[in-house]
């Protein structure tokens, strides 16, 4: 099966025969292994950012900085430092970095426009939009003193640039996970089961930033958060298992996919242990409930990244490069 940087460059060749090769082989990477890899360390790294961001909630520390951007007024807080603090101010840390990637991110996938898919320039974009509201929602998180709805869209956000990441990464992927013939429901029973995780996310974002467990317990308050979301453990549920199944009885499709979609069913089983470890323990663990919010983000991009290569799957008598850049001529 042809890959789809052979299938790039055999196309160049046909527009330019006399210097495309060249072109391509001189350079020290391609754009495109570029971007792809760029991408995939910023989404590493935004889970890493979301894992610390929700052991910065459970440890009480969302405020451990008063002021925003800036801690204490400082870039580093040295007088102040404590765990609270120290959370709170790396949460911060890591996210720039995060932040200042994706400007890189978006201008080499703009630079590069010519070498890259159409629509890869408008993804990043997109990315480098999702970061920038992301910061906003974080500030606003400080200085609307932790306001439940702010901090959940902060965590809605989060994932959703997250998933974009990963679906940039997955769709640049060379043809190695392509099925000779892949089921067309595959790319929307992974989507769908995508979405359902991404809103089961959303709702477990609400209990967790109105402590509706504790409330639930202690008063009987908020308990109908609490249930909706042990209520939208069914869907999400059955969605991953169903994932997993279709991807076992179609026998055509590629090892790569079948995996993807065995490491979706196995997040979602450990995902529904650790909620309920959490919900006994009255998230007296604090690694627990990170671990619950970490398993659930990589069960998301699973899912998201399983149905892009389903997805890709389907049109694999269509390279993904070569047919965009055939259609669009370069504008470099
Ligand atoms: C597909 C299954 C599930 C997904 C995708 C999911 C996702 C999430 C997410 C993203 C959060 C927010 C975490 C944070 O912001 O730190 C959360 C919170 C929570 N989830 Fe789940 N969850 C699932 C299943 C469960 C199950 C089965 C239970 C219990 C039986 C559960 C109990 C909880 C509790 C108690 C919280 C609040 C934690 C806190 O206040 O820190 N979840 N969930």
């Amino acid at each position: 099966m042809t890959d789809s940087l052979s299938s790039y460059k055999s196309a160049k060749s046909a527009e330019n025969p006399t210097n495309s090769s060249s072109h391509i082989t001189n350079r020290f990477i391609e754009p495109v292994v570029l971007i792809r890899r760029m991408a995939l360390g910023i989404a590493i790294a935004t889970w890493v950012v979301m894992a610390i961001g929700s052991a910065t909630r459970v440890m009480n520390a969302g405020l451990a900085c008063p002021d925003w951007p800036l801690c204490y007024g400082s870039v580093l807080p040295a007088e102040q430092m404590n765990l609270q603090v120290f959370l709170e101010w790396f949460h911060r840390l890591v996210a720039s970095t995060v932040g200042f990637a994706t400007i890189v991110l978006f201008s080499a996938s703009w630079y590069f426009r010519k070498d890259l898919p159409k629509w890869l320039p408008w993804a990043t974009s997109g990315s480098l939009s999702l970061v920038v509201f992301q910061g906003i929602l974080g500030g606003l998180t400080v200085t609307q003193l932790l306001r439940f709805d702010i901090v959940t869209a902060h965590l809605g956000t989060g994932l959703l640039f997250f998933s974009s990441l990963l679906a940039i990464a997955t769709a640049l992927t060379s043809n190695f996970a392509y099925a000779r013939s892949a089921s067309t429901k595959l790319p929307w029973i992974g989507l769908t089961a995508a979405v359902l995780v991404y809103l089961q996310s959303i709702l477990g974002a609400l209990v967790a930033s109105q402590w509706a467990l504790h409330q639930c317990f202690a008063t009987q308050d908020m308990c109908i958060v609490l249930n909706a979301h042990l209520i939208g453990v069914i869907p999400a549920t059955l969605a991953s298992i169903a994932v997993v199944v279709t991807a076992w009885l179609f026998k055509e499709i590629s090892s790569a996919l079948r995996l993807v979609a065995t490491i979706a069913g196995l997040l979602v089983i450990g995902q529904i242990a650790i909620g309920y470890a959490t919900y006994r323990l009255h998230l007296q663990v604090e690694p627990l409930t990170i671990a619950h919010q970490a398993t659930g983000s990589a069960l998301l991009g699973t899912l998201v990244c399983f149905a892009v290569l389903a997805f890709r799957a389907n049109r694999q008598d269509q390279p993904l490069i070569q047919e965009q850049n055939q259609a669009q001529p370069a504008i470099r």
